[in-house]
């Protein structure tokens, strides 16, 4: 980026340049050094403060990249599995990990397999008692659906030919897979009830727009959004940024969408394949017990698919 073009940009564009891996190379160092077109706003890594901790395939891209919309939110560009694969490496390389950001602006990181890891989560703890945790969740069901289709489009081992039964294991690997209250139970005794937000994929997928505004609540910033943020993409199926707002047009070169649609990639909203209903209604009787002590200890419900959903169905 030239220096009029870092003048004449948008400050979320130019901090969100800042925050792609070409600028890697800065390496903590503050671009400002050698640009310094924004002397006042103290360009520079920061620590999270809010973190998206789980669960994988619930929609924590489409929710991430939907708040990096915000102004006063940046989010990591990669998932950096600092506190539960690279501890080791240190605080200042996580820190480096996170995108240049004002003074004004909330750093968010999103790693969805910390809420599984009690010891995660201790570190979390450990390293900012006081951080906001966002946690979003989806019908058990669907997402089993969801995570043996990311499964089949990655295997490339014939060997590994899975058919989803086999594929989601015995009932100990199923509940393992399924079972969102655990981990909701290490949370909640780590972290203050009001230090952790809990959403859901379905009320993303139907409501983006709703979700974003609670989570600025959440992290106590204004919804700088407006309602026409997002459009829906019938041939997609899912809302995408709306590229015909010339507010939003610029920030699809860097939240990674498709900069005439606005979507997300192909990977975010596969179709997922055909499967034995008798099975599915077999996980949902599974999921029930789990599911009740979610709704139980986050103190509202989803409207989750039953054993009767499936009962209605063929096979
Ligand atoms: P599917 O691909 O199974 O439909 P994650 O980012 O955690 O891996 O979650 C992926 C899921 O995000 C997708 O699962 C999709 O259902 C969901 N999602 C929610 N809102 C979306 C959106 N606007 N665009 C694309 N995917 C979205």
């Amino acid at each position: 980026m030239s220096v009029s073009a870092v003048k004449n940009a948008p400050l979320s564009s130019v901090l969100n340049t800042f925050s792609q891996p070409g600028f890697k190379k800065w390496k903590g160092r503050s671009p400002l050094n050698v640009i310094n077109p924004f002397e006042n706003l103290q360009l520079r890594q920061r620590m999270p403060k809010c973190l998206i901790v789980g669960f994988a395939k619930c929609g924590t891209y489409a929710l991430k990249s939907f708040l990096s919309l915000h102004p006063n939110l940046i989010c990591a560009e990669n998932e950096t599995q600092f506190f539960s694969r690279f501890y080791f490496k240190g605080f200042a390389w996580y820190k480096r990990q996170m995108p240049f950001s004002s003074e004004h602006q909330i750093t968010v990181e999103k790693t969805p397999s910390y809420a599984e890891s009690k010891l995660a989560l201790q570190r979390i703890h450990a390293f900012n008692s006081s951080i906001k945790l966002i946690v979003i969740v989806r019908d058990p069901v669907t997402r089993l659906q969801s995570s043996y289709a990311h499964f089949l489009a990655r295997n490339k081992d014939p060997k590994l030919n899975f058919t989803f039964r086999e594929w989601c294991g015995d009932n100990e690997s199923i509940i393992h897979k399924i079972d969102y209250y655990s981990h909701l139970v290490n949370i909640y005794g780590l972290f203050d009830r009001d230090q952790v937000l809990v959403l859901s994929e379905e009320d993303l997928e139907a409501d983006p727009f709703g979700v974003m505004q609670q989570v600025a609540r959440f992290v106590g910033l204004k919804t700088a959004f407006t309602k026409d943020v997002f459009v829906f993409n019938s041939r997609k199926g899912f809302y995408c940024i709306n590229t015909n707002n010339s507010k939003y047009k610029d920030v699809t070169t860097h939240i990674k969408t498709d900069p005439i649609t606005g979507c997300l990639k192909k990977s975010k909203g596969r179709s997922h394949p055909n499967v034995d209903k008798s099975f599915l209604r077999h996980l949902a009787s599974i999921a029930l017990p789990h599911n009740e002590n979610l709704f139980h200890i986050i103190n509202k419900r989803f409207p989750w698919t039953t054993v009767e959903y499936f009962e209605t169905m063929n096979s």
